[in-house]
């Protein structure tokens, strides 16, 4: 798609089955839909994700703008504020599959806030659990040809309806240990940049004491990785459509009402316009930088903007900085062995969600005394 936008622009027409759609891949552009017209496209599309992976369009993501959709986005943003503690971790000094051990952080958190349950890593109701959030991510993934031609409805060509009526469960969880998940391999990569955010963790929190949640807003370095990281993994790479239920005039263009309307995040944080080294992984030029990935800067919208924004943006950011400052604080890490820095898979898996096409195995060494792993334990 970001190939078509050079093409054709910051603005695209793509008609994809009966139904239109507008992509806008530049931060101009961005900034018409999300923030001078936010209200005119605040509503979502119907899709058939919406109708059983949001409960008949009644949970948050896709309900339609209006009063039900007000309530239920208070409910989320009291929820994201009420994190204040995350789940620590050690490990021993063996290969270990770290989108599970990332996937378990987040969905804690996140269930312990929702059901207030906690689940066991290792037991199977968590790995259920993990599993259907994958498996969720993965159809919100598929083009659902039926949602571009209605007429083939009743047929569910591709089989998705049939998944979803099976599993009518989900979480915004896996963007979080996706980030967390990229972060961690950009830094293996990047040893050097690996090894200044280790120092500066140790002289903020020394090696003499578990990392503090108080000592995330002392760590600026640490800021500009994940800022970088978001820039060049966003997760959900075309955020989630928007829909206009009015005509609608953004610069010169006339954008007829029920339009869905695609921001290409993705092709927004590599517009090499922007970007120097749009592919480079490089927090410096973020260190220094007044950029915030929380919306109000148009050239950077991990988490979109204006009023369909993400609500969990704080719960997600906080996740993300303890959770890769504390592994970082307390561990070494590295590639599994036989594989080479400049052999590592960086590939992305394509679909609505982005993670690693291959799942990320390193490697933990301890770096503090044997005494700070117990009392995170
Ligand atoms: C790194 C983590 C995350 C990223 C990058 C992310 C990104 C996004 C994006 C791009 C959207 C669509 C915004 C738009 O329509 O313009 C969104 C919506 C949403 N996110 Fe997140 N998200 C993350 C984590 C979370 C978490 C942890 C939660 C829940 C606690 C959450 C809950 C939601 C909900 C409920 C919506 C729909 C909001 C609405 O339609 O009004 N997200 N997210």
């Amino acid at each position: 798609m970001e190939e078509l936008a050079k093409k054709y622009g910051p603005i695209m027409y793509l008609r994809l089955g009966y139904l239109n759609h507008i992509v806008i891949s530049n931060a101009e552009m961005a900034v018409q839909v999300l923030k001078t017209h936010d209200a005119d496209f605040a509503s979502r599309p119907l899709s058939i994700m919406g109708k059983y992976g949001g409960f008949e369009y009644s949970d948050v993501v896709f309900a339609p703008y209006g009063d039900n959709w007000r309530l239920l986005r208070k409910i989320c943003e009291e929820v994201a504020h009420m994190v204040e503690n995350i789940a620590k971790h050690n490990q021993e000094g063996k290969p270990m599959k770290m989108r599970r051990i990332f996937h378990e952080l987040t969905n804690n958190n996140i269930c312990r806030m929702l059901f207030g349950k906690y689940y066991c890593f290792l037991g199977k109701e968590f790995d259920d659990l993990v599993d259907c959030v994958i498996e969720l991510g993965e159809i919100a993934s598929k083009f659902n040809i039926s949602d571009l031609i209605p007429i083939l409805k009743p047929f569910d060509v591709q089989g998705i309806e049939k998944q979803l009526k099976h599993d009518m469960i989900g979480g915004g969880t896996d963007s979080s240990a996706i980030t967390m998940e990229w972060a961690l391999t950009e830094l293996i990569c990047h040893p050097k940049i690996m090894k200044r955010a280790q120092e500066e963790l140790d002289t903020i929190v020394g090696k003499t004491r578990p990392l503090l949640m108080s000592n995330l807003p002392n760590l600026p370095y640490l800021h500009a990785i994940i800022k970088k990281n978001f820039r060049l993994h966003p997760p959900l790479p075309l955020g989630v459509p928007h829909l206009n239920a009015k005509d609608v005039q953004i610069l010169n263009y006339k954008i007829p009402a029920n339009t869905t309307v695609i921001v290409n995040i993705w092709a927004i944080g590599h517009d090499s316009k922007v970007w120097k080294k749009p592919l480079e992984f490089d927090p410096d030029r973020f260190s220094n930088s007044d950029t915030k990935v929380g919306g109000s800067c148009y050239n950077v919208l991990p988490f979109g903007s204006g009023r369909r924004q993400c609500p969990g943006l704080d719960l997600a950011q906080h996740m993300v900085q303890y959770g890769l400052a504390t592994i970082l604080h307390a561990f070494d890490w590295f590639p599994q062995p036989g594989i080479k820095l400049e052999d590592m898979n960086m590939m992305e898996t394509l679909g609505a969600l982005c993670p690693k096409a291959e799942p990320l195995v390193a490697i933990a060494k301890p770096r503090l005394s044997s005494q700070i792993y117990k009392q995170c334990a």
